[in-house]
C-alpha cells in the first residue's frame, strides 16, 4: 500500500491540516508555493533577469537601444519578458530560447493590443462616445480572443489617463475628461481582456497605465512635466486606476511624466505607498518603455545605475527597454544598495503572473497556429468591430434633417482627403498587417448602395499641406451629385504616442474646402475624423449636417454608411469637452464657480470671463445628437433627505418622441451646493443608455447614495458633508432637462 512519509520535522511547521488539508489528501501546492520554491533556486542574476524586458526586433514602439545579445540573454535566463514579439509562430519560436535557460522559466508576451489585435476596433476615445459598456467590454473581449490566440500573453491596456488637453495626441488612447465614465470604461476594458480570468486561454494580462497622471502634461506636450495638487490627484486622475484594481487588473505600468517634482518612474509615493501599500496591489509594476533610464535627463537619477537603484526602491518591478535593471541591480543588491526582499518581491509579483497564467504547465499554450488561424478575422469578430463604429459615431448637426440619406439618392460625391483613405482608419495604436482588408468610406458607402446610385470622389486637397488645386475638381464634382460628402479630419499619426499638436484646428486647407464646396448650395454633410476633439468653428456655423467618426477601424467604412443611410441611428456622446478655441483649454464641463461668475452673457465686467471668447465650449462632455426626439420627464425622489447610511431613489421617464427607433444616454450629475472645499458645478455620478421605439417610453431608476456624495475634505478624508444638493438630469451636460434639490443630514 502507498504510504507517505512526511519528515517530522516539516509536519511540526506546518501541522497535519495544512499538509493535508481536512480530508487526509495531500493538498495540491499552492502558487504561492510554487513561487517560494521556485526563487529559492534563483541566483541573483536570474532574478534580475526576470525583472528585464527587451523589445522584439519587428516592432518598435519607442525609442529602439541596439541590443545584439538579446536572444542569448533569453537563454541564459536573463530576460522575463519581451514586448513587441507577436503570432503564434513567432512566440514559440522565442519561447524556445526561454526554454533552454537553466531554470526554463517561461517568457511573457507583451503587446500594446489597444483597439483590436487583428480586427482593428475604433480607437478607445472613439469607443468611450458609445457610452455602451457592455459593448466597450466585448470589444476588449474580441481583442483578447484573438491575441491570445497569437501567442500574446499581456497587453498594455487600457490606457486610463484622464485627459483634459486635446492638445495632447494621447487623448485618443483614453476615455476623455471625466473620472466617473473613465472608471466605468477602465473596469469594462480590464474585465474585457481578462474575461474569465488569467489561466483562462482566451483572457489575457490588463495593463492600467500609465500611473499616474500623465494625462494632465502641462501645455499637452507629451512627456511634459506634470504638476497637481493631492486632491485633483485623488480626484480626477486616480478614479479609473482605482477601478482597474477593483476589476482585478493584473499589471499597472509607470509613466513617463514627473508628478509634482519626482519621475513616476521614481515614485514610492505612487507605487509603493499609493499602489502597492494602501491599494493592496498584488500584481507587478512594468516601467514605460525607457522611463527608468529616462530619469537622468529628468535630472532625477545621475546616471543608469542610480536610476536603476531609485526605480527598484521605489517599487518599479519590470524595465521595459531601459536596460538598466540587467547590468546594474545585481551590483547594486551585491554592495548593499538594494535589498534583496525587493528584488525578490518583484519577483514574486511576475512568477506569481506566469503561474496563474499556466504557463510553466506549457509554455506554449497560447501560441497556436491552428487557433490562431481560426480566430483571427473572423466575420464574427468583423461584425462586432461594425457594430462597435457604429456606436462610437457622434451626430453633431443635423439641421433641415438631411440625414438620414435617402436610399434613393441618385448622384453621390465624396469629396476631401479621407474619404479613400484605409490606413487612417486604423487610428494610431493599431497592430499593422499586410494584406490590409481595411473599409474606406468610399467602399463602405458603394457596398450600401450598389448600382443604385452613382459615387464620385474628388479628394479637393491634402490633409497637411496648402495647396488648393484639387479645389476646381472637387466643386465640379460637388454640381453634379445631390449630396455631398466630405471626409476630413487628421491623418492618424497627427494623434497618439509622441503627437501634440500646439493648432487643433482642421489642418491644412480643409474647412477652405469645405466652404467652396458648401457655396455650391448643395447639401453637405461633413465627416469628421480624428484622434482628438478638433476646431472647426466655420463648419460647425454653416454646414448644415456634422459627424464625428474618430477613427473607427476595420470597418469604419461600413460603419458610417450605415448611419449615414439610417440603418443604425447615430447615439454617440461626446467624452470630451470640444474647445472654441486652444485659448480654453484645459476646458471640461464639471468646472467650478469662481467667486465672480459671469450671471449672463452681457455680465462681463470683473468677472471670470475672456474678453475675447466665450467661456462656453463649441461642443460640451456629453452632447450627441440622434435622428428621432426625446423627451425626459417626471423627475421623482422618493425623499427630498437621507442620512449618510440611506439612499435616495431617483426616478424619470423617457420616451421616445420622434419617428426613428434610437438610444439616448439618460446623465446624472450631482452638485454639492456649499462644502468645506468649493465643489465643481455639476460632477457625472451616474448613466443609463436605452433603446427607444418611435412613442416608447421607459422609466429608469438611478440611485444616490453616499458614495455618489463624498470627496477629499481639507484633511483629505474622503467624506460627504451634511447639506444641501442638486441632482440633475439631462442628455448633455450643457443642458439638463430636470433638476431638483435633496439634503444629507448627520
Ligand atoms: C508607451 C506605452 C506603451 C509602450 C510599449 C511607450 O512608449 O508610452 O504606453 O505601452 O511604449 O509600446
Amino acid at each position: 500500500m502507498f504510504k507517505l512519509i512526511i519528515p517530522v520535522s516539516l509536519s511540526l511547521v506546518l501541522g497535519y491540516s495544512q499538509l493535508f488539508g481536512q480530508t487526509g489528501v495531500p493538498s495540491p501546492m499552492t502558487i504561492d508555493d510554487k513561487v517560494n520554491e521556485l526563487i529559492s533556486k534563483m541566483t541573483l542574476e536570474e532574478k534580475v533577469g526576470q525583472l528585464n524586458q527587451y523589445t522584439g526586433d519587428r516592432l518598435a514602439t519607442g525609442p529602439v537601444t541596439v541590443n545584439s545579445t538579446k536572444y542569448e540573454d533569453i537563454k541564459s535566463g536573463r530576460v522575463g519578458s519581451m514586448l513587441n514579439v507577436r503570432g503564434a509562430k513567432d512566440t514559440r519560436d522565442v519561447q524556445a530560447l526561454a526554454m533552454q535557460s537553466r531554470l526554463k522559466i517561461p517568457l511573457l508576451f507583451g503587446l500594446d493590443v489597444v483597439h483590436g489585435y487583428r480586427v482593428t476596433f475604433p480607437i478607445p476615445l472613439a469607443e468611450a462616445a458609445s457610452w455602451d459598456i457592455p459593448a466597450i467590454e466585448g470589444a476588449a473581449r474580441t481583442a483578447a480572443e484573438e491575441a491570445s490566440a497569437a501567442g500574446i500573453h499581456w497587453t498594455f491596456a487600457p490606457m486610463i489617463d484622464i485627459s483634459r488637453d486635446p492638445r495632447w495626441g494621447r487623448v485618443m488612447e483614453g476615455a476623455g475628461e471625466d473620472p466617473y465614465l473613465g472608471s466605468v470604461i477602465s473596469s469594462a476594458r480590464v474585465k474585457g481582456f481578462q474575461g474569465k480570468g488569467l489561466g483562462t486561454l482566451d483572457a489575457i494580462m490588463a495593463c492600467a497605465k500609465h500611473f499616474a497622471a500623465y494625462g494632465a502634461a502641462l501645455a499637452g506636450r507629451d512627456y511634459n512635466s506634470v504638476d497637481m495638487s493631492e486632491r485633483m490627484l485623488y480626484e480626477v486622475y486616480l478614479p479609473p486606476f482605482k477601478a482597474a484594481l477593483d476589476a482585478g487588473v493584473a499589471t499597472f505600468m509607470n509613466a513617463f511624466n514627473d508628478l509634482n517634482g519626482v519621475p513616476a518612474t521614481g515614485s514610492s509615493y505612487l507605487q509603493r505607498d499609493i499602489l502597492k501599500g494602501s491599494w493592496k496591489f498584488p500584481g507587478f509594476i512594468v516601467s514605460d518603455w525607457g522611463s527608468i533610464k529616462e530619469m537622468v535627463p529628468h535630472g532625477y537619477a545621475q546616471d543608469n545605475r542610480e536610476a536603476a537603484r531609485m526605480a527598484m526602491l521605489a517599487g518599479s518591478d519590470m524595465d521595459m527597454e531601459s536596460h538598466s535593471y540587467l547590468p546594474h541591480l545585481t551590483d547594486l543588491v551585491r554592495k548593499g544598495e538594494v535589498s534583496v526582499s525587493l528584488i525578490d518581491d518583484a519577483v514574486r509579483r511576475i512568477l506569481t503572473k506566469k503561474f496563474e497564467m499556466g504557463l510553466f504547465d506549457d509554455p506554449y499554450r497560447f501560441s497556436n497556429e491552428a487557433r490562431e488561424k481560426k480566430v483571427l478575422n473572423s466575420a464574427k469578430n468583423k461584425e462586432a468591430a461594425r457594430k462597435m463604429a457604429e456606436k462610437s459615431i457622434v451626430l453633431l448637426k443635423n439641421e433641415r434633417q438631411i440625414l438620414p440619406l435617402s436610399k434613393n439618392t441618385k448622384k453621390i460625391a465624396v469629396i476631401g482627403p479621407l474619404g479613400k483613405s484605409k490606413e487612417d482608419m486604423k487610428g494610431f495604436w493599431s497592430v499593422k498587417w499586410d494584406n490590409d482588408d481595411l473599409v474606406s468610406l468610399y467602399e463602405g458607402l458603394q457596398k450600401k448602395v450598389g448600382s443604385r446610385s452613382k459615387i464620385e470622389y474628388a479628394k479637393g486637397c491634402a490633409i497637411g499641406d496648402t495647396s488648393r488645386a484639387g479645389f476646381a475638381e472637387a466643386i465640379e464634382t460637388a454640381k453634379r451629385s445631390d449630396v455631398v460628402i466630405m471626409a476630413v479630419g487628421e491623418t492618424f499619426d497627427m494623434s497618439g504616442e509622441g503627437n501634440s499638436r500646439a493648432n487643433i484646428n482642421l489642418p491644412g486647407v480643409q474647412e477652405e474646402l469645405i466652404k467652396a464646396v458648401q457655396a455650391t448650395g448643395k447639401p453637405v454633410v461633413v465627416l469628421i475624423m480624428a484622434g482628438r476633439p478638433l476646431i472647426f468653428n466655420w463648419t460647425s456655423d454653416h454646414v448644415p449636417a456634422i459627424m464625428y467618426t474618430w477613427w473607427l477601424g476595420s470597418e469604419a467604412g461600413h460603419a458610417m454608411a450605415n448611419v449615414l443611410f439610417g440603418d443604425y441611428n447615430p447615439a454617440g456622446k461626446l467624452p470630451m469637452t470640444f474647445p472654441r478655441s486652444e485659448g480654453q483649454i484645459p476646458l471640461f464641463y464639471s468646472y467650478k464657480n469662481t467667486g465672480r461668475p459671469p450671471l449672463n452673457e452681457n455680465d462681463r465686467k470683473y468677472r471670470s470671463i475672456y474678453l475675447d471668447l466665450p467661456n462656453t465650449p463649441r461642443y460640451a462632455f456629453g452632447y450627441g445628437l440622434s435622428y428621432t426626439q426625446f423627451a425626459l420627464t417626471n423627475l421623482e425622489l422618493n425623499k427630498t433627505s437621507m442620512n449618510a447610511s440611506d439612499s435616495i431613489l431617483v426616478s424619470c421617464t423617457i420616451k421616445n418622441t420622434g419617428k426613428y427607433a434610437g438610444e439616448e444616454v439618460v446623465q446624472l450629475y450631482l452638485q454639492d451646493m456649499f462644502a468645506s472645499v468649493t465643489r465643481p458645478l455639476k460632477e457625472l455620478k451616474d448613466f443609463r443608455k436605452v433603446m427607444l421605439q418611435p412613442g416608447e417610453s421607459k422609466k429608469l431608476q438611478f440611485v444616490v447614495n453616499k458614495s455618489k456624495l463624498a470627496f477629499y475634505d481639507q484633511q483629505m478624508n474622503w467624506t460627504a458633508e451634511p447639506g444641501e444638493f442638486n441632482l440633475m438630469l439631462g442628455t448633455r451636460s450643457d443642458k439638463i432637462s430636470l433638476e431638483r434639490k435633496f439634503q444629507l443630514i448627520n
